[in-house]
């Protein structure tokens, strides 16, 4: 028999502490296995919840660009309304006083349809609000009033607070849009439930002011809390977790179809436009609270700027606007004020304009979205004909002028729609400019 060398061990028998010790080794693997697939799964939520976020990101993305196409045409059109508005106002010594509170209302109407234009750019993070010490109470009961006039007489609007009462620092058109909206939810859910007897809408306002630095989602200063409460259907647990979701809505019925965007410019407006908070309190049958925190208008709020003094000159303004109704309408009102216009309706033919008249042309007004050649191009093509060529851009968007080294060489720049006065105003400064000394 040929032996191998090596010989079998005869393997020991376990004891007792040596498998208890083997079975406790495997019963922590066993451990370890669970709560490595326990994170494994919340893992996958996560990232299921990732992948959500980031498709309505790009739902939201190409929202946002559709959103700038259209306000780009709207701003232009409201430009136009707004230059010929301000030539009937100032011109309106003939009108009654009744026709000047319409003319001034139009404008006001027309500043609301602005502002609607900003907030979709304000979703898309473009556009930025001048704020002022506005009293709640005024931008409450105009929202309050024409809901009385467009809604169910059973349902009792209750505006609960005095005027001069409530001062916030904020854009007074933003407010009225955020109250319009909640205002809007309140009346749907009011007839989602059933329209009865003792639904009310009310707006209340905590008498005392909360330190900022007192409540953990805010920072400095002093905040209001206001109440807009409603007696709906109210929210269920998965809805409530949604609400402010951009594009989440349950209204997917044929008669009422949301686009789930009121909430979410609700809380991009309270939130990041003015570091506010907002909060909601809601269930089924109990209807819902609204709690938003709004700064308290402070001294430094809300100084305003003195009325402007329309001087007028008699220099030589080339306008390139692509809009017909905005290159009429500026001319129209900046002949008024003495100026000479040429016109342009898009980049080439402005660059033709001003080649011909470039030892005439004092002062260029250029907008950025055109055919053939875009602004920034035709600013780059002048700058070389005239390095110290003036030229305020007049444009819808923020075009990041701040960085690109071409449109910084532009002097000022206007936001459609702006006021004549403004206009004015920045014309003049910049044409008093004196050049830099050779
Ligand atoms: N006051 C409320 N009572 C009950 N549910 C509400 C209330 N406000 C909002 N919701 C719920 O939150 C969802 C989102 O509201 P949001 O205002 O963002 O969108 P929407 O009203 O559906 O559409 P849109 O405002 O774009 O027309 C609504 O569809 C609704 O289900
Ligand atoms: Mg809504």
């Amino acid at each position: 028999m040929k032996m191998t060398g090596c010989r079998k061990k005869k393997m020991a028998k376990p004891t007792y502490e040596e498998l208890e010790n083997k079975v406790r080794v495997l019963e922590q693997r066993v451990g370890h296995l669970h709560l490595l697939e326990k994170e494994l799964r919340s893992l996958e939520t996560q990232f299921s919840l990732v992948e959500k976020q980031l498709r309505q990101r790009q739902r939201m993305d190409s929202l946002g660009t559709l959103a700038q196409g259209v306000a780009h045409d709207f701003n232009n059109i409201l430009s136009g309304i707004m230059a010929y508005l301000n030539i009937l106002s100032l011109t309106d010594d003939n009108f009654s006083p009744s026709q000047k509170t319409y003319v001034r209302n139009i404008v006001n109407s027309v500043k609301r349809g602005a502002a609607t234009v900003k907030q979709f750019q304000n979703l898309s993070n473009r556009a930025v609000s001048p704020k002022e010490n506005i009293d709640i109470y005024t931008v409450a009961q105009e929202v309050f009033l024409l809901l009385d006039k467009t809604t169910d007489k059973l349902i009792e609007k209750k505006l609960d607070i005095e005027k001069g009462q409530v001062f916030v620092c904020a854009d007074i058109n933003e407010i009225h849009q955020v109250f319009m909206n909640l205002a809007t939810n309140a009346v749907h859910a009011i007839e989602a439930k059933g329209l009865k007897k003792g639904d009310r809408i009310r707006l209340s306002v905590h008498a005392e002011t909360r330190k900022g630095s007192h409540l953990q989602y805010l920072s400095k200063g002093e905040y209001y809390e206001i109440l807009f409460e409603d007696t709906g259907i109210g929210m269920p647990e998965d809805v409530l977790r949604k609400a402010f979701d951009p594009l989440f809505t349950t209204k997917t019925g044929p008669e009422n179809t949301g686009q789930g965007l009121g909430l979410a410019m609700v809380k991009d407006i309270i939130t990041k436009r003015h570091e506010g908070y907002i909060e909601v309190d809601s269930s089924p049958g109990r209807g819902t609270v609204f709690h938003i925190f709004l700064p308290k208008a402070d001294d430094a709020c809300g100084l305003e700027e003195p009325p402007a003094v329309i001087q007028g000159g008699t220099e030589t303004i080339l306008i390139v606007d692509d809009d017909l109704s905005v290159r009429e309408s500026l001319q129209r009102a900046l002949e008024d004020f003495g100026y000479r216009i040429l016109l342009a309706g898009d980049g080439e033919e402005g660059l033709a304009r001003f080649k011909e008249n470039a030892r005439a042309v004092n002062l260029v007004l250029l907008d950025m979205i055109m055919p053939k050649m875009p602004g920034r191009e035709l600013l780059k093509q002048m700058l070389k004909i005239d390095p110290d060529v003036k030229v305020i851009i007049s444009s819808g968007h923020d075009e990041g002028h701040f960085e690109d080294p071409i449109l910084k060489s532009a002097k000022d720049y206007l936001k459609k729609p702006f006021e004549i006065n403004a206009l004015e105003k920045a014309i003049r400064q910049v044409l008093d400019q004196k050049g830099c000394p050779a």
